[in-house]
């Protein structure tokens, strides 16, 4: 059993991350802000393994005593996504890679750093991507991002995840992801515009992405002190593709436009052979993903679907 703890874990990720954790028997301690209200983790209370701290990672005092002793660090807390990161660009500066910096100092050497970075570090890619792709952020989240990840690798004993778009369901549930996005609009308004469809995207189901953190702990010592491509061959989909597998299963209508564009002007493929080579692969396919998110957001009543904030 490792003592873990999750910086950001009441969020998207970091509540099924907790989950996942505690069900193989860890220890977890959570320290968030809880920018986006408790709910997420409330039913955890009653596990005698999971302990709670509402604080900001920017707190360099309350970081270090809540770092003391424990096995792992998953950092997660950040200001996520573009469009947030561009409508308060200090604070995104500040949790990003500041927030980054706070938690790397509360650290003694011996505790293992688990770093969730993301795709949006390349930018623009010709070719299939690999780790060893120039970082070639084009929005201030990727920048933020690709600093972090730097400023993580450079501290060392550490592993951190380039990963694929996420898509799924979770306690904290976010509809600005690709797919999320896609199939709650195709649900709730029955028309999705769609521009670059011819844009190559790769992405990841929320179970497999903590699935990989399990995977990290258990294999820290092959892992450690590398970057990886965190996704599946099989999860590499054009934008058309997407819409195409979406309109097998829900009945709306869908227009291709000739004007929009991705900050991060992500299209491209890539390559996981990586973190297959040191035994991961993901287990959820976009087809099984998806079903899951018709039968989830088809019960919502959500008022401010675009939103992140
Ligand atoms: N979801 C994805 O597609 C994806 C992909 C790649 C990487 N990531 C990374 O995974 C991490 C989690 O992403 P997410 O999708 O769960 O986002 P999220 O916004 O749902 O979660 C972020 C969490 O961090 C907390 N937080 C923010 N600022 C904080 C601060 N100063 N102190 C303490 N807590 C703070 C928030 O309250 C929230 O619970 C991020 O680092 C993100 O960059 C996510």
């Amino acid at each position: 059993m490792a003592d873990i703890l999750i910086t950001g874990g009441a969020g998207f990720y970091g509540s099924i991350v907790a989950r996942r954790l505690l069900a193989s028997g860890h220890k977890v301690h959570v320290i968030d802000n809880l920018m986006y209200g408790p709910l997420p983790l409330m039913e955890l209370f009653i596990n005698p393994n999971y302990t709670f701290t509402k604080g900001d990672v920017l707190d360099r005092e309350l970081m270090k005593r809540v770092a003391a002793g424990k096995d792992f660090v998953v950092h997660l807390a950040a200001l996520v996504g573009y469009p947030l990161c561009k409508k308060e660009p200090e604070r995104a500066r500040q949790v990003n890679v500041g927030g980054t910096s706070s938690v790397i100092s509360a650290l003694d050497g011996q505790t293992k750093l688990i770093y969730a970075s993301t795709g949006s570090n390349y930018g623009e890619v010709e070719g299939i991507c690999t780790e060893e792709t120039p970082l070639n952020p084009l929005s201030l989240y990727g920048e933020t991002k690709t600093e972090a990840e730097y400023m993580c690798m450079g501290r060392g004993n550490c592993v951190s995840y380039r990963f694929a778009t996420a898509f799924g369901l979770s306690p904290r549930l976010r509809l600005d992801l690709m797919i999320n996005d896609f199939t709650f609009q195709a649900l709730v308004n029955r028309y999705l515009v769609v521009y670059e469809k011819h844009f190559r995207r790769t992405f990841i189901h929320i179970q497999d992405m903590a699935r990989c953190v399990e995977h990290t702990v258990d294999n820290f010592d092959v892992m450690r002190n590398n970057v990886y491509n965190v996704g599946d061959d099989s999860m590499n989909f054009t934008k058309e593709d997407i819409v195409l597998m979406l309109r097998k299963k829900i009945d709306f209508m869908s227009h291709f436009a000739a004007i929009g564009e991705d900050a991060d002007k992500r299209d491209y493929e890539v390559s996981y052979e990586k973190i297959r080579k040191v035994g991961f692969r993901t287990e959820i396919s976009m087809e099984q993903g998806m079903d899951e998110l018709i039968a989830g957001l088809s019960l919502l009543e959500v008022r401010k679907p675009y939103s992140n904030v």
